[in-house]
């Protein structure tokens, strides 16, 4: 039906104006040709191609590139932060108390759940309903990492559960996943921020030690940060999503794909395309490293 990628490469690389005015290098990306599924508006954000559709591979010619390919071998490991985002970002996640931060990192899944719902580390513990750790598949090869609960969130107590959350399942039926089946979710911060404001940096990094655990006890193939929070959190320093799109940055050993943010695209229908690119090459990844063909 024509919903799957054909991948083109882009004549040369180029250099884009971030949102943030920062200027920064755009590697040659792969050109999708295909028009991207409907993945709904804001008003029915649900619909989603039939997966057949949306996973089938696309005949190839000599012009073709699968995405993957494209970027393989993972390269420029470390995204370069913005000098004032990364003396920011970092010396905050210094900040984090260390012991915390050790005894975090030996907790097994229930002693960290429980820890995540007793947290007083920061603010936001102030005015939450109660914590939420996160949910899905602990042995999941996807790990896609949103910002902070909203709402209904807090009221719920797993993460993306509200209009967000319902675009985050199309997204995921677009390229053939569902959530609590090889996909572990959980959001930057634990804990609702008051009025569904943007998390701190400091409080992204007072919460990062459960993150770090909850990633190194998944053990994923591919970590997917929707929106800048999360890049931040993953990779703690801060990047344009525009201009970060179709890169492979990594998180020690775990290679990390950046896209917008669903609440975003609630907003900005028209990146809704440019969202299922980047899950396409995500996927692109998840297969190369699986070796499949
Ligand atoms: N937005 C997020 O980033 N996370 C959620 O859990 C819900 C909305």
């Amino acid at each position: 039906m024509g919903l799957a990628p054909v991948w083109r490469l882009r004549a040369g690389g180029a250099e884009e104006r971030a949102d943030d005015g920062v200027v920064q290098a755009v590697e040659t990306l792969p050109e999708p040709v295909a028009s991207a599924p409907d993945l709904g508006s804001a008003a029915s954000p649900l619909s989603a191609p039939p997966q057949s559709a949306a996973l089938s591979p696309a005949p190839s010619s000599e012009h073709e590139v699968r995405p993957a390919r494209v970027v393989l071998p993972v390269r420029d490991p470390v995204p370069r932060p913005t000098a004032t985002a990364a003396a920011s970002s970092s010396a905050r996640r210094e900040e984090v108390d260390p012991a915390r931060a050790g005894r975090i990192a030996r907790m097994d899944w229930d002693e960290l759940e429980a820890d995540i719902r007793a947290c007083g580390a920061c603010r936001l513990c102030e005015k939450r309903r109660q914590a939420v750790p996160g949910v899905g598949d602990r042995g999941a090869e996807w790990m896609f990492v949103g910002e902070g609960p909203g709402s209904e969130e807090d009221q719920r107590g797993e993460p993306f559960v509200g209009a967000a959350g319902k675009l985050l399942d199309a997204m995921l039926a677009a390229i053939g996943l569902k959530r609590g089946e090889n996909v572990y979710i959980a959001n930057a911060v634990k804990c609702r921020p008051p009025h569904n404001r943007t998390p701190q940096a400091d409080e992204i990094a007072t919460c990062h030690p459960y993150l770090a655990r909850q990633i190194e006890l998944v053990r994923p193939r591919v970590l997917v940060a929707l929106g800048r929070p999360a890049a931040l959190a993953l990779l703690d320093a801060e990047i344009s999503i525009g201009a970060s799109r179709g890169r492979v940055f990594r998180r020690g050993d775990t290679p990390v794909v950046v896209t917008y943010h669903p609440a975003y695209l609630l907003r900005n229908q028209a990146d809704k395309a440019k969202a299922w690119e980047d899950l396409c090459f995500a996927r692109g990844l998840v297969q190369e490293l699986a070796g499949q063909p």
